[in-house]
């Protein structure tokens, strides 16, 4: 599926301003879970925009004429609710409190809990076809996951979301996705907010006159085939991250990113 670089995480937003000044801004992109507990909250501020009450000062507000079919509203389900009969009655409660007839990304949260790829993935496709789920993903996915959700399937998943930023990131998950040709949505692009104490990227930031948080997210989307999805709540730092997908890094600026030692992912099991 085709996804704008730069989305919006919304775990920890409870303010239904951030996400219409979002869609004001020209975000295209909504990712919340069910496990966020506010679903509600996303809603309101997609209802908000659709209806174009979100003004960003003297801006052009990018909500005029936008289409409920322009935002990609994405959502997933808990390891408790991936048994086959739970998906779909857990896929319309989310549907109802994000206040949409269908839900375009539904994720599997976790390979984890009451998942079992030869019932749960079937579960989510027939809600593709009810028309409930337009498009079926997967998150936090290892290679194994990833190739038997393929199997089960017949076909790559729509999307699979993972955790992306210079301090942690697969290198095969990303090779995996461009064989199979479908994207990769970086989690905590920003690694929650870390990213200016890392020097590689402080010091790319000071080169460009940028900030650190703006290097982070251009080094994920130069990847291939990544597209970020920065949590930002303020509206400087929303038009900041949606910006940032323009910086463009040398070749050499990159692999200095690249050469950043890892560090334990912040969301492991
Ligand atoms: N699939 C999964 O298991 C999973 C796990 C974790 C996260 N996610 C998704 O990924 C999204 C993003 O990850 P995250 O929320 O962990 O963290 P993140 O996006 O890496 O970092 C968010 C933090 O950075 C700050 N920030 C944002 N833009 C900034 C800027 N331009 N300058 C300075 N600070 C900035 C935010 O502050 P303000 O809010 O004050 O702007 C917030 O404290 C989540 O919201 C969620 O949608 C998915």
């Amino acid at each position: 599926m085709e996804l704008p670089p730069v989305g919006l995480g919304t775990m920890g937003i409870d303010d239904p301003e951030s996400v219409a000044t979002a869609l004001a801004l020209g975000y295209r992109h909504l990712d919340t879970a069910r496990i966020y507990d506010n679903e509600a909250v996303v809603g309101e501020g997609l209802a908000a925009g659709l209806a174009g009450d979100a003004g960003v000062g003297d801006a052009v507000d990018a909500t005029e004429n936008l289409d409920r079919a322009d935002v990609t509203v994405a959502t997933k389900l808990w390891i408790d609710d991936l048994a086959a009969d739970a998906v779909a009655p857990a896929a319309r409660e989310s549907a109802e409190r994000l206040g949409v007839d269908a839900i375009d990304l539904l994720y599997v949260h976790r390979p984890r809990g009451d998942y079992d790829p030869e019932a749960t993935l079937p579960a989510l496709d027939r809600m593709v076809d009810d028309g409930l789920v337009r498009n079926v993903g997967v998150s936090n996915f290892e290679i194994d996951d990833l190739d038997r959700a393929i199997d089960v399937l017949g076909r790559p998943p729509a999307a699979h979301q993972t955790e992306l930023h210079p301090l942690f990131y697969k290198p095969t998950l990303l090779d995996h996705a461009r064989k199979h040709g479908y994207p990769v949505v970086a989690y905590s692009p920003l690694a929650g907010g870390r990213v200016r104490e890392v020097d590689a990227v402080v010091e790319v930031a000071d080169a460009h006159g940028t900030t650190p948080e703006a290097v982070a997210i251009a080094w994920a989307t130069a990847k291939d085939p990544v597209v970020a999805i920065p949590k930002a709540s303020s509206e400087a730092h929303l038009r900041a991250n949606l910006a940032a997908a323009d910086l463009e890094l040398t070749e050499s600026e990159v692999a200095a990113i690249d050469g950043v030692e890892r560090e334990e992912e912040l969301f492991p099991e």
